[in-house]
């Protein structure tokens, strides 16, 4: 397969972590003879500084030509502790799933066996936990009406039918795959918006009787997840409680240095890591580099290239097997290895399996 991938660094760790990513992917390609060509592109705060803009039309039109975006990471602690700033690296990656189209966020989460030891939670409760958070990404609060002055500001949490069902699909046809239960999360309570959801998730729900529909309110997800992780296998909700309870979920596993996520829609799907861009940690080689690599295997995934996305999740447990580990995930008294040795020898282990 020849495949055309735009390549979006950004800022912080973002450009060591993407690297390796990229070395994978063209191992990979190498071994199962695809043809690869990588088109680099500038956002966040680099191409603010560069150009003015997170999200230079330039970039936009080397992610449309794309098969698929391999993206790493947005932020900067100048805008950061900055309220007055006008032009932050975060609205580049709005501008991004926006245009893009990219409405479903697909965040799965999954516990490594030698990393459970890690969790704040105890093991019994979070080991085998193994669930996936589709987010929607490109309505509610985020984008709906915002209004504000001195005294008074609001942001809407706006969504259309449309937008609620074609999320519920990628849902239920994630149940499917797996293990059939989708959990609806919403605040149909209180909020309006919630009860739209409620109310679709009901109907749609009739399309797929084979899957397990149940509905829960954000906060008591929120507690749920952290008593029975086991409970979930898909959860779909909009897009602001989704950011709050990825979050949560991504660091319950011990190992959110290893979580990758895939953003698709209606053009070119992006696949990055669910950390951030760890700005103090930059140019130092000690950032963990799985996560981007397991992106990689998301984005083969998606290509229906399954063998390819099987032997990059296998060189990446043979890495924590063999403790070839950054600092953040070493066991204690073990070596200390940089990210692109860990990379690196991912890189090796798919050159010299049979
Ligand atoms: C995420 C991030 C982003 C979000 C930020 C960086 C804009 O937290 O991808 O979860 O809020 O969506
Ligand atoms: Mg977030």
């Amino acid at each position: 397969m020849k495949l055309k991938i735009a390549v979006l660094p950004g800022d912080g760790i973002g450009p060591e972590i993407c690297e390796q990513g990229v070395n994978v992917m063209t191992a990979i390609a190498n071994k199962f003879g695809h043809t690869v060509t990588y088109d680099y592109a500038i956002c966040g705060a680099d191409a603010i500084d560069k150009v003015g803009d997170p999200f230079p039309e330039e970039t936009f039109q080397t992610c449309m030509q794309a098969d698929a975006v391999l993206f790493a990471a947005v932020g900067d602690p100048r805008f950061d502790n900055d309220p007055t700033a006008t032009i932050r690296p975060e609205q580049g990656l709005l501008a991004m799933r926006k245009r893009l189209g990219l409405f479903a966020n697909i965040r799965p989460i999954e516990t490594f066996p030698s990393l459970v030891h890690r969790s704040p939670l105890k093991d019994e409760i979070v080991s085998e936990a193994d669930f996936v958070c589709i987010r929607e990404l490109t309505g509610g609060m985020y984008f709906g009406e915002k209004y504000s002055d001195e005294d008074k500001a609001y942001d809407t949490n706006i969504y259309t039918r449309k937008e609620i069902e074609r999320i519920l699909h990628v849902a239920y046809t994630y149940a499917q795959r797996r293990r059939n239960h989708v959990t609806v999360v919403d605040k149909a309570n209180i909020l309006a918006s919630s009860r739209l959801w409620r109310k679709v998730a009901q109907e749609i729900s009739q399309q797929y009787p084979n899957v397990t529909t149940d509905f829960m309110y954000v906060d008591n997800a929120a507690m749920r997840m952290i008593q029975e992780p086991r409970f979930f296998d898909v959860i779909v909700t909009e897009n602001t409680f989704g950011d709050i309870l990825t979050d949560e979920a991504s660091c319950i596993t011990g190992s959110m240095g290893l979580l990758p996520s895939a953003s698709t829609g209606e053009h070119t799907p992006v696949f990055e890591p669910i950390h951030g861009s760890w700005p103090q940690a930059k140019g130092l080689n000690i950032a963990n580099p799985l996560a981007q690599i397991l992106s990689v295997a998301m984005l083969f995934d998606h290509l229906s290239l399954t063998d390819e996305a099987r032997l990059i999740r296998k060189a990446v447990q043979a890495s924590l097997d063999a403790e070839v580990r950054t600092p953040d995930i070493q066991v204690e008294g073990g070596k200390h290895y940089g990210t692109s040795d860990v990379g690196q020898w991912i890189v090796n282990y798919i050159n010299n399996i049979e």
